[in-house]
């Protein structure tokens, strides 16, 4: 429920309509990249045993979801805190464009001497979309590399 906040503080029963609530709105996008995971302070052998498959030297693909997450108060005129069509577009231009059907190791100019790691792309996505939203809006983003590998990443 959004629009009115009733609340206990500390000093008893408050009443407070002025509060604005504050919603978090999360937009997916997917891209397809390929990588290579390997990491020039590793032998070899401990580079393929930590990385598995993604250590590969031809290097392999993977179907990446993107959800990014911002926060803020909701706008009383419009009932919303950020135009969906806007954030999509600003993920796309800011990220996914930028990444689709590359090669993370080699293509892409803001990765350049990244070990793209999911952990790693959260970091150089988080850069990227920063600057192009409101300071504090972006709250959280989160990369599926696979369905059950995903990392999340805030700036708190
Ligand atoms: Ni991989």
């Amino acid at each position: 429920m959004f629009g009115v906040v009733d609340w206990i503080g500390p000093a008893g029963p408050l009443t407070n309509r002025s509060i604005m609530p504050v919603c978090y709105i999360t937009r997916v996008e997917d891209f397809c990249a390929s990588h290579r995971l390997h990491s020039p302070a590793l032998s070899d052998d401990e580079n393929r045993t930590l990385y598995g498959k993604c250590n590969n030297a031809n290097g392999h693909g993977h179907n990446y979801k993107l959800l990014v997450t911002v926060r803020g108060e909701v706008d009383p005129r419009t009932g919303m805190l950020i135009e969906l069509n806007q954030l999509a577009s600003l993920i796309r231009e800011a990220v996914t464009e930028r990444v689709d059907h590359y090669n993370l190791n080699l293509d892409v100019d803001f990765l350049q001497g990244v070990i793209p790691t999911a952990e790693n792309l959260c970091q150089a996505f988080w850069d990227q979309l920063e600057s192009r939203l409101p300071v504090g809006e972006l709250w959280e983003i989160r990369l599926e590399e696979t369905g059950r590998n995903i990392v999340s990443l805030r700036r708190e």
